[in-house]
């Protein structure tokens, strides 16, 4: 099938060779043909994606000396977890289009896209698992955990988030764990201390929150051509974002807004009014600022590793967070 993105992104440079090895492993999980399981874990794998979390697995890896084996298949092991969360997540927002690609559940039953994303995780845990490594399996299984719970925790709340403290929660656990695992997890597989494993984490998890508001954003700015899934459906689906509440914060009173965050759901008119609202109200060059303050932070504990040729890569690619469109 065509897809949007098949053509790898300039945003990030990689270091191809080892990326080469990462898709190869990926692509051994699956062989397409086994079942309909298969097939689909395939087409969305073969869609493409970034694959910013694999290149800064490795990438982290390089600067930390870690074992190489080992490191392609953390690399992989994380790039499936991903993409089993992906299912997962499309099934629950109810999204119809991803990496270009119909999602699983716009077109088969829920539990098919229930049943695919479980077969991703058990990928995803053979190939973290061929790491050899204990430590690396025990912080994956739990960043996966943290992950679940982060996305739980949002559709079983009474009301939508409506205040930063909560955003903030709440992206820290469904999107910054998986990077602060990308970036952290490498440091498990190389001799650092201590400091340097922690600084590693903090690097992914600033990377991380800055990546969801940018998601988060292009949700509000971009269309599906660029993004290879549908913008505009956070606040379809009443899921207010950075820059709904710094909109928020400045009229609080807004009764479009307090019927979201009460669950109610608006008429597509009155949606497009407030989504014109918060476009022209600054919100979103705000919460682009705020994303630029957790680039400084990535960087700054960035700063804080190892010097070594995968630095400026690094760096790279924490400051195209800020500038992406896809
Ligand atoms: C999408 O992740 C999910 C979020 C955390 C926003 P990506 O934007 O990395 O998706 P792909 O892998 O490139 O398709
Ligand atoms: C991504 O959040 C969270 C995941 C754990 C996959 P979004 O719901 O904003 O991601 P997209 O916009 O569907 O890619
Ligand atoms: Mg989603
Ligand atoms: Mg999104």
């Amino acid at each position: 099938m065509e897809t949007l993105l098949n053509t790898p992104p300039v945003l990030m440079n990689p270091p191809t060779v080892q990326l080469d090895q990462v898709e190869a492993l990926l692509a051994s999980q699956v062989d397409g043909n086994r079942s309909p399981l298969d097939a689909a874990l395939a087409q969305l794998i073969s869609a493409g994606g970034k694959r910013i979390r694999p290149r800064l697995a490795l990438l982290t890896g390089g600067l930390l000396a870690a074992d190489p084996a080992p490191l392609l298949h953390l690399a992989a092991a994380i790039e499936m977890l991903h993409t089993a969360t992906l299912i997962h997540d499309d099934f629950v927002d109810g999204a119809s289009l991803r990496r270009g690609v119909e999602t699983l559940n716009a077109h088969q039953s829920a539990a098919a896209s229930v049943l695919v994303g479980d077969f991703a995780f058990t990928r995803a845990a053979r190939l973290v698992l061929a790491t050899g490594s204990l430590s690396a399996v025990d912080m994956f299984t739990e960043a996966m955990a943290t992950i679940v719970n982060g996305e739980l925790v949002q559709i079983t709340r009474p009301r939508g988030i409506a205040n930063r403290e909560e955003y903030f929660d709440w992206i820290g656990a469904k999107t910054a764990a998986l990077f602060e695992l990308s970036t952290g997890a490498p440091a498990l597989l190389s001799r650092v201390d201590a400091e340097a494993a922690s600084s590693a984490r903090r690097f992914g998890y600033a990377i991380g929150v800055a990546f969801q508001i940018m998601d988060d954003v292009l949700d509000f700015t971009s269309d599906a051509a660029h993004l290879g899934k549908p913008s505009g459906q956070d606040l379809r689906q009443g899921i207010l974002t950075l820059p709904a509440l710094i909109y928020l914060e400045a009229h609080p009173d807004d009764p479009s807004l307090s019927r979201l965050i009460n669950r109610q759901r608006l008429p597509e008119a009155e949606l497009a009014q407030l989504v014109d609202s918060i476009r022209q109200s600054g919100s979103i060059e705000q919460a682009i600022e705020v994303a630029q303050g957790y680039v400084r932070e990535g960087l700054d504990a960035l700063n804080q590793l190892p010097d070594g040729p995968e630095h400026p890569l690094l760096e790279k690619i924490t400051r195209s967070v800020v500038d992406r469109d896809e």
